[in-house]
């Protein structure tokens, strides 16, 4: 078993979805090797639940990395679940298209987030 996956793993168990009851975890790691993780935290409105990833790396970058290496993704169903299209996003303004996206299904793929969220805008554009 991969840290970072496993580090996922445990950061699912603390999931809060009372209503979808699809609980995800992230691990990130940053480029010195501390690893930041975060789970799903649903909300009564629906729309503003937060996303596991968005927590990892909102919790990373509050707390002063810009710089990351890898990313973990899993779901208690341990279904392959991938970042959604708004998590890619997050992630592409501080990842490079070359950044490992392990996810935890049968076959544990793993993608690289340009794989992932090709030819999307980043901060380059707007320079
Ligand atoms: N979810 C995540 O935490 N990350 C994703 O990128 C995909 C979706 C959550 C949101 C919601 O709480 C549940 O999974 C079902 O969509
Ligand atoms: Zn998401």
């Amino acid at each position: 078993m991969d840290d970072l996956l496993s580090a996922a793993r445990d950061a699912a168990d603390a999931a809060y979805v009372p209503y979808s009851e699809y609980a995800v975890g992230a691990a990130i790691e940053t480029a010195d090797g501390t690893v930041y993780t975060g789970c799903n935290v649903e909300n009564a409105n629906y729309s503003n639940s937060l996303h596991a990833e968005e927590v990892a790396i909102g919790t990373a970058v509050s707390d002063g990395h810009r710089s990351f290496s890898r990313l973990a993704v899993t779901s208690t169903k341990r279904d392959g679940v991938t970042p959604c299209g708004m998590c890619r996003q997050t992630l592409a303004e501080f990842c490079d298209d070359d950044f490992p996206v392990r996810t935890d299904g049968e076959d544990g793929t793993e993608y690289t987030l340009g794989e992932l969220l090709p030819a999307t805008i980043t901060r380059e554009h707007l320079e």
